[in-house]
């Protein structure tokens, strides 16, 4: 094993570090999706048998994660990643029968009206969440009282407010740090929609550091220094970047 990984195995995720961390960092599409799931299911109310759309699965870590710690049934759809490169992690887990696979863009998902008890997305509703109409579209999916998690990237102070995105972050994801609002911008974005009532909404207080510890590992293992997200990271020291770890109930 490299020795980088063993940075992976960290006392505050107790639960993610019982994974491969081999299997988890070939599976890499973003930061740690374990870690921003196990902090984000500190504010959920999971119990074995609820019905949990895994939006913007991508391949697949959270939705086995999901499946084997809490016992729920998963549908993990996701745009980019086809069902039959999620499978083998399936199998491998032994989860083949409480996670279903599917290929869905965001704003035409194929399930019926309050079919799920809650929808939780990792690191991908920044991709397609933040239009004013998608909150709306997306509850029609939760049942009465069904809960809603993302864990986006976020910026401490909106870009609106800082004027526009810093140029340390700019310089490795350009315009794409437009969506990474802070968490009191999800609060307001959503509640105002009286359709949900906002459980929680934080910024993740290790967010920085787990990003650039989980970066530092990448480019460990890919032999390369100081790539676009450590500079980026590095560059922030801390001051802006983070996740908006946000769940929201839907009114009943
Ligand atoms: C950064 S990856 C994160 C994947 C996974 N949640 C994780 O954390 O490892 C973002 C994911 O969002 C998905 N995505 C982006 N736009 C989407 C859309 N319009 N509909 C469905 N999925 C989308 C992509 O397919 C991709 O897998």
């Amino acid at each position: 094993m490299h020795p980088a990984l063993a940075r992976l195995a960290r006392p505050e995720y107790p639960r993610s570090s019982t994974y491969d961390p081999e299997w988890l960092t070939a599976s890499d599409m973003g930061p740690n999706p374990l870690w921003l799931l196990e902090d984000l299911a500190k504010d959920l109310d999971l119990r074995p048998g609820m019905r949990v759309l895994d939006l913007g699965s991508g391949k697949g870590a959270t939705s086995v994660f999901l499946a084997r710690e809490f016992g729920v049934q998963v549908w993990a759809a996701d745009l980019w990643v086809s069902p039959e490169d999620v499978l083998p992690t399936l199998e491998r887990f032994d989860v083949t029968s409480s996670v279903t696979p599917i290929k869905a863009e965001a704003h035409a998902l194929p399930f019926a009206t309050g079919f799920f008890d809650v929808i939780v997305c990792i690191d991908a509703f920044e991709y397609f969440g933040t239009a004013d109409t998608y909150l709306p579209y997306l509850v029609r999916f939760l049942r009465p009282e069904g809960q809603l998690a993302i864990a986006t990237p976020a910026l401490r102070r909106d870009p609106r407010e800082l004027g526009g995105i810093p140029a340390h972050i700019r310089e490795c994801v350009r315009w794409e740090a437009l969506s990474w609002h802070p968490a009191d911008w999800w609060r307001f974005h959503w509640e105002t929609t009286e359709l949900v009532t906002v459980t929680a909404a934080r910024m993740q207080e290790s967010g920085w550091q787990d990003w650039l510890t989980w970066a530092e590992v990448g480019d460990a293992l890919r032999g390369e220094s100081d790539g676009l997200s450590v500079t980026m990271l590095r560059a922030d020291a801390g001051e802006l970047l983070t996740f908006a770890l946000v769940t929201a109930r839907k009114v009943g």
